[in-house]
């Protein structure tokens, strides 16, 4: 199955949905509430308070200090002082979690090189493509667990080859799947790329859905504790997304966090990121950055709006697990996040069938089909797995 246009098969479900109501859309990575409401009436709230004066000029390629320190006071909180004792830090602004995963791809990697990522994967052929680089895959699972022989085998065949390798690693909240790496697989991963230290690694941490992650915002910051153990040939990266974080998905706002143990990386973030940027989009909307500043100075309201919202999609992750068990329809390793995966032999053709005969739009994937959790409703879990069981 070649690369699919999954914004372009949520709008196909979202015009069906205009024409009948009885549509279920479970297509796009988006949160509704149980309402079908999308936007955070807090975050709506901001956004009215912001003043035009400072949306209209231009802003800074790198997004501004004040954005900088707010981005590392949320995304790692309470374990911010840590990471800085351990790492120099720096942070550039980007449209969405994409901008910051185009960026790395662009200034990480030599032409032609491969990056590692998992077979199971978001659409990241995309971002590769544009960069003119390919993707070698390991195999995700190994029964029930993260695969850490084929991570390995696939590590090793890369270093080999070239001199350059960027991982990503995607978690918590696996898209599409809801796998999330324990702290065992987490350590084992450093373990194994720690090896390589002849190579120069870079570890893109694929961060989008970490706000949702089942086990709360304190626990899923405290892993990035564990990124203190990896040697200085690896640079850590964070691809952030305040489109998830912030239901704010239209404004485009993300960013590239960089983690460094020596001068040399520091430098290279600051020329190369920001030169990549600057060849690209120059600055990420102001008005995202703004919002994001805004939110911020309350930001202890909003981890409790956030968790509120992790329940209810936790919420969901059971009732379909549960639904999916009693009957008997298989789905991959999950434990949390915005999707569910369910494995079939053809998912176009299953899919093709649930638009025409059930009126339930997912998107099918090379694996089997995506279930976006995110923006169905309890009462919709249970005729989706209704609907997918019968179809099989
Ligand atoms: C795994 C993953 N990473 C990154 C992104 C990028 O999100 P955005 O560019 O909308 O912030 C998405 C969006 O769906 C995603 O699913």
């Amino acid at each position: 199955m070649s690369a699919i246009d999954i914004l372009l098969i949520g709008k196909n479900a979202a015009e069906a949905k205009q024409k009948n109501p009885k549509v279920i859309n479970a297509t796009l990575g988006t949160f509704y509430d149980e309402d079908k409401k999308m936007i955070i009436p807090f975050v709506k709230d901001k956004f009215m308070q912001i003043q035009i004066d400072n949306i209209f000029p231009y802003g800074t390629t790198n997004g501004g200090d004040t954005f900088k320190q707010n981005i590392l006071n949320w995304v790692f909180d309470q374990t911010k002082e840590e990471i800085e004792t351990h790492f120099k830090t720096d942070v550039i602004a980007t449209p969405g979690g994409s901008g910051a995963i185009s960026i790395a791809f662009n200034s990480y990697t030599n032409p032609l090189d491969s990056v590692l990522i998992s077979d199971i994967k978001w659409r990241y052929d995309f971002f590769t493509n544009a960069a003119k680089i390919k993707i070698e895959d390991f195999v995700l699972f190994e029964n029930t667990k993260f695969n850490l022989t084929s991570f390995h085998e696939k590590l090793q065949k890369l270093t080999e080859q070239q001199q350059k390798v960027l991982v990503v690693i995607n978690d918590p909240c696996h898209n599409p799947t809801g796998y999330q790496l324990s702290q065992n697989e987490w350590e084992e991963i450093i373990n194994i790329m720690n090896q390589y230290h002849q190579n120069e690694i870079t570890l893109l941490l694929d961060i989008a859905y970490f706000d949702y992650d089942p086990e709360g915002l304190e626990k899923t910051r405290e892993k990035f504790l564990q990124l203190k153990k990896v040697l200085p040939h690896i640079t850590p990266l964070l691809a952030f997304s305040a489109s998830k974080s912030f239901s704010m998905y239209g404004l485009r706002l993300g960013a590239l966090i960089g983690l460094f143990q020596t001068e040399k990386q520091a430098e290279y973030f600051k020329k190369h990121a920001y030169e990549d940027a600057l060849g690209k989009w120059s600055t990420a909307p102001s008005v995202g950055i703004e919002l994001f500043n805004e939110i911020s100075k309350e930001k202890e309201t909003y981890k409790k709006i956030i968790t509120k919202i992790t329940n209810q999609l936790t919420k969901r992750g059971n009732l379909f697990i549960q639904e999916a068990s009693k009957q008997n329809l298989k789905h991959y390793p999950f434990k949390g996040g915005f999707f569910v995966l369910i494995p079939v032999d053809d998912p176009l053709k299953c899919y093709e069938k649930l638009v025409k005969e059930e009126a339930l739009h997912v998107v099918p994937m090379k694996e089997g089909l995506r279930i976006a959790l995110c923006s169905v409703t309890k009462d919709e879990i249970k005729q989706i797995v209704h609907k997918i069981k019968k179809t099989l």
